[in-house]
């Protein structure tokens, strides 16, 4: 497999970053997902506003590779040489502060950002999805500033475990008795026919496929509210599902051993999923790569 490392492509078996970067050290950087239909990143231009938003948060400089031109060719040579042009893949990019010898506070300016990216094949659940997954909760245990995505994610990694050695999906994350999101989806609930989720601020990520579940729940006349679900309401909801890039729409059917509504994929979650698939492959239709 062809990565991208620094302005070279590279095979991924050979690439290879400075001990001293401040990624490995500190987990100083962030990242970003893309889904890629048929060779087009989809929602190309949100990711890219998201990453240089948390760019900006760290003050990181931002590299090239923040620009659409940029990622689109960056993109465009990993998906042909790699045969991911045509079905799913993903796109993974992270920018670090780069490599410095280690103190905390920021090295000499000047210091250029680590840019590494890879693509890979992606195959979605479709399977799991047609008959519901299962979730645990657990305690979200994260900073304070979770609407960045860095590459600090052992809180997340911890839940996502959590969830495997009960096997279960995913871990929905609760702080203060309010359901906050997944260990790497945002969280839905339908409760007499609203659909709810957290509201945006340091406490979740700004997920984009959460953006177009509420966009597209709009347009389909579902009411939407962006207030918590509180943990004492989640064995009454109706319907609770997941929203991201590597998850698209995701049933949750059993959550701590009990039933979720019927204990089947809920009608809400099912018109939303079909309608996310419907974005996912006219974003894949149009013309030249990328959306
Ligand atoms: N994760 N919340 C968290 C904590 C996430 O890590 C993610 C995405 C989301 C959903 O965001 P989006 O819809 O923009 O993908 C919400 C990526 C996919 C990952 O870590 O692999």
């Amino acid at each position: 497999m062809l990565c991208y490392l620094n302005g070279q492509f590279i095979p991924r078996s050979t690439a290879a970053i400075p001990v001293e970067d401040r990624g490995f050290i500190f987990g100083d950087g962030v990242y970003e997902v893309w889904r890629v239909v048929n060779g087009h990143l989809f929602e190309l231009e949100r990711h890219l506003k998201r990453l240089n938003f948390g760019l900006g948060e760290l003050r990181i400089d931002a590299p090239e590779i923040a620009r659409a031109d940029v990622i689109l060719s960056v993109a465009e040579r990993l998906l042909r040489e790699n045969d991911l042009t045509a079905g799913e893949a993903s796109l993974y990019l992270e920018v670090t502060r780069g490599a410095a010898p280690r103190t905390h506070q920021f090295p000499a300016p000047g210091t250029k950002p680590t840019v590494f990216a890879m693509a890979n094949r992606f195959t979605p659940s479709d399977e799991l999805r047609a008959r519901g997954a299962t979730a645990i909760t657990g305690p979200d245990v994260r900073w304070l500033r979770c609407d960045i995505k860095t590459i600090q994610l052992l809180p997340n990694v911890f839940a996502k475990q959590a969830a495997a050695e009960k096997g279960a999906t995913e871990c929905i994350l609760i702080r203060d008795g309010v359901v906050t999101e997944g260990s790497h989806a945002n969280v839905f609930g339908v409760f007499d026919g609203v659909l709810r989720t957290h509201p945006l601020n340091n406490l979740i990520l700004a997920g984009i496929t959460r953006a177009l579940v509420l966009e597209m729940a709009r347009d389909l006349g579902i009411p939407v509210e962006e207030e918590g679900i509180d943990e004492l309401e989640l064995s009454g909801a109706d319907e609770l599902f997941l929203a991201g890039t590597t998850t698209d729409i995701m049933p949750i059917v059993r959550l701590n051993d009990r039933h979720v509504g019927t204990g089947f994929p809920g009608e809400i979650t099912q018109r939303l999923y079909k309608e996310l698939r419907a974005h996912l492959d006219a974003a894949s239709m149009s013309a030249g790569i990328g959306r």
